[in-house]
């Protein structure tokens, strides 16, 4: 696909639903009782496939146009899937499901795509097995497909060996089927959407610092949930917004979560002109507009509690740092390895095609801005992150380039190009 150059962008976008939220807003509603009706809900490859899954195990959902409403049947409500459960690309709907499926009275089997195939499992195998789940990588490598048969669930008190929201919520929500208090504890605090909705859900639910602890067996009742627009998705005009010269967007309807802005302050510290507005609290979590402008770039560090704040705008951060002046160190962040792409390598080769400067790392990368960059053929290696970032990227250079396997946005995004496009002068 052709990805276009701008001189200038103007105009307003709202940002559609927060991907994790949306994940969290189906599950959830599916072991609730009654109904939960979702509002800015993500139409998304990876949310249609939480979608599947939960309609395989007899979960009625309507998904129209303005809502998705989700006919909850409580916590044990669930019934054996139909077929093997389809997660497609998303990791969150695998890691997730696996909490809950550990805790059922049915056995069932996921599997997904091949990005999804090679992903470790094992940060999830490991603590489900210690609350005594029957849970197995059907080709003993610790990645899908999974299979799961019954099992009496045990609580636990987990020190996770990483800072990952996909792994802690796997083990919460196993814990709402477990017989005692379940206990999680992050080197450093991820999102905490699963410990905010699960409450607002009926969930007995508390946390503290980068620990968090759920009773089984609560009561879930259905809800309205408006979900607010993806910062992770707002994160590619933000840096459109910066890069392009003489441009000022009006970015409609963003989550600013503290456990996921971190995409903010790194703009902030690069000299980025953003300003926030209207700032107001939507089902619970932080939303506002940001208002952002043109600026001149510079390099800064990126580094230790800030990464799991924003992991998935590593590569957006990658692309701004090589039009910025001066070095970016990006580091602690061996987690973007295990992506839906080796994040460290396909960001440095397109960082590369551009004619950046960049040195990869065994956790993150170092980023010499300044160089002279030139149009060139991106490739997405279809993960749609790095797809967003190049074609942003690519905005700020002298004339068109081009992405291999663009249409990999669909996973979070599918009107990505054309809204940034829409602003462009
Ligand atoms: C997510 C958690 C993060 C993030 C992913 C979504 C979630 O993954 O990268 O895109 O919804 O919980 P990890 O938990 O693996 O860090």
């Amino acid at each position: 696909m052709e990805l276009k150059n701008a001189k200038q962008l103007k105009g307003t976008v709202s940002i559609p639903g927060d991907k994790s939220i949306s994940h969290r807003a189906i599950m959830f509603g599916s072991i609730s009782n009654g109904i939960t009706e979702i509002t800015n809900f993500l139409q998304g490859a990876d949310c249609f496939s939480t979608i599947s899954c939960f309609q395989k195990m007899g979960i009625e959902i309507e998904n129209t146009a303005d809502r998705v409403i989700v006919y909850g049947k409580g916590l044990h409500g669930l019934s054996t899937p139909t077929d093997v459960l389809d997660v497609g690309n998303s990791g969150t709907t695998t890691r997730l499901i696996s909490g809950i499926l550990a805790g059922q009275s049915f056995s069932a089997t996921l599997n997904g795509d091949a990005s999804i195939q090679t992903r470790p499992m094992k940060r999830i195998i490991t603590p489900l097995s210690q609350m005594g789940a029957d849970i197995r990588s059907l080709k003993g490598n610790d990645c899908a497909p999974l299979e799961f048969h019954p099992a009496k669930l045990k609580g636990i008190t987990y020190n996770s060996p990483v800072a990952s929201a996909q792994v802690k919520s796997c083990i919460l929500l196993a814990g709402l089927y477990a017989d005692g208090t379940t206990t999680v504890t992050e080197p450093v605090l991820s999102r905490n959407h699963t410990e905010l909705m699960l409450r607002a859900f009926g969930a007995d639910i508390s946390s503290k610092a980068s620990t968090a602890s759920i009773q089984p067996n609560p009561v879930l009742e259905g809800l309205k949930i408006e979900v607010p627009g993806d910062i992770s998705s707002a994160a590619y005009f933000i840096a459109a917004g910066l890069l392009v010269p003489n441009s000022e967007i009006l970015i409609k309807n963003v989550g600013i979560n503290p456990t996921r802005d971190g995409i903010l302050k790194v703009a902030l510290a690069m000299g980025g002109n953003i300003t926030k507005e209207n700032e107001r609290i939507v089902s619970g979590e932080s939303v506002c507009d940001l208002l952002v402008c043109s600026s001149s770039l510079k390099g800064t560090t990126v580094e230790g509690e800030l990464i799991p704040a924003l992991i998935d705008e590593i590569p957006m951060i990658a692309v701004m740092a090589a039009f910025a002046e001066g070095t970016t160190i990006i580091r602690d962040a061996a987690e973007l390895k295990v992506k839906e792409s080796n994040r460290i390598e396909t960001v440095a080769d397109n960082l590369k095609r551009m004619g950046a400067d960049v040195e990869t790392t065994e956790d993150g990368m170092i980023i010499r801005g300044g160089k002279v960059l030139h149009p060139c053929e991106f490739d997405s290696y279809l993960d749609h992150r790095i797809a967003m970032s190049f074609a942003v990227g690519a905005l700020a250079l002298d004339k068109e380039s081009s992405m291999k396997d663009a249409e990999c946005v669909n996973i979070s995004y599918p009107k990505f190009y054309e809204e940034l496009y829409k602003l462009a002068k």
